[in-house]
C-alpha cells in the first residue's frame, strides 16, 4: 500500500510539516488546492504550491478541488508528478490530453455521492482515480464505508494500470477496507500529521 500524506490540516506550519514528510517513508506528498467555490474553503493559492513543490523531496499527488477548468490548467504549470482534479467539474476531455501532454500523470477525482459509472469512458486515458471517502473540503472527517462497494464495481472495470487511490479519513481503523476493496494507495492527513512519528502511523497504514 503506497501512501501519501495530506498536510492540509499543517497549512499554518506547512513548510515544516513537509521537511518532516520528506524525512519519512512516505510515498508522495499530497497537496490539497480548494477554490471557495467546488468547496467553501480556499486554500493553497499558486505560490503556496509552486513552493510545497520546490520543498518536497517526495513525489507531487496534487488533488484540486475546484471549479474552472482554465484555473486547473494553471496548477498543471506546476508540473507536480500527478494531477488530481474532480469527474463533477470537468468540461472537456482535452483536459486531460492537454495535461498529460505537460508530461503530469492525471487523476479523476470523485465524490462520495457520484455516480461512479461516470468515470468509465476515461478509464484508458487516466493513470489514477482518488476516490473521496469524506465530502471534500476539510480534513479529520469520519470515512464513508459507501465508497467500497464503488472501489470494487470501478476496480474490476479497470484493466491497465490505473492506481486506485482514496483520499479523506483514512486510519489504522478504516485502511483494512481499503485494501480489502483493492486499493493501492491511500491519501491521509490528520492521522499521520497530528502525531509527532510520522513513521510509526505511515507504517500502521502500510502493513
Ligand atoms: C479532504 C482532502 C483530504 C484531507 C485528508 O477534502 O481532500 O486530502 O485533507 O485529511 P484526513 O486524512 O484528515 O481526512
Ligand atoms: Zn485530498
Amino acid at each position: 500500500m503506497k501512501v501519501s500524506v495530506s498536510v492540509l490540516k499543517e497549512y499554518k506550519n506547512l513548510i515544516n510539516t513537509i521537511r518532516k514528510v520528506n524525512k519519512s517513508d512516505a510515498d508522495f506528498l499530497h497537496i490539497d488546492v480548494m477554490d471557495g467555490v467546488f468547496v467553501k474553503d480556499k486554500k493553497f493559492p499558486i505560490g503556496v504550491a509552486k513552493d510545497a513543490i520546490k520543498v518536497s523531496e517526495k513525489q507531487t499527488d496534487m488533488h484540486l478541488m475546484v471549479k474552472n477548468n482554465d484555473l486547473i490548467k494553471k496548477y498543471a504549470l506546476l508540473k507536480p508528478d500527478f494531477l488530481t482534479f474532480h469527474i463533477e467539474v470537468l468540461e472537456d476531455d482535452t483536459l486531460i490530453d492537454y495535461i498529460k501532454s505537460l508530461g503530469i500523470k492525471v487523476g479523476l477525482a470523485i465524490n462520495p455521492e457520484t455516480d461512479a459509472s461516470l468515470l468509465i469512458p476515461y478509464l484508458d486515458k487516466i493513470d489514477l482515480i482518488l476516490f473521496m471517502s469524506v465530502t471534500p473540503g476539510l480534513p479529520g472527517q469520519k470515512f464513508k464505508e459507501s465508497v467500497i462497494d464503488k472501489v470494487k464495481r470501478i476496480k474490476s472495470k479497470v484493466n491497465k494500470n490505473i492506481i486506485i487511490s482514496i483520499d479523506g479519513g483514512v486510519s489504522e481503523k478504516t485502511v483494512s477496507l481499503c485494501k480489502y476493496a483493492g486499493c493501492d494507495m491511500v491519501v491521509s492527513g490528520s492521522f499521520i500529521t497530528d502525531s509527532n512519528n510520522y513513521d510509526e502511523k505511515i507504517e500502521e497504514l502500510k502493513q
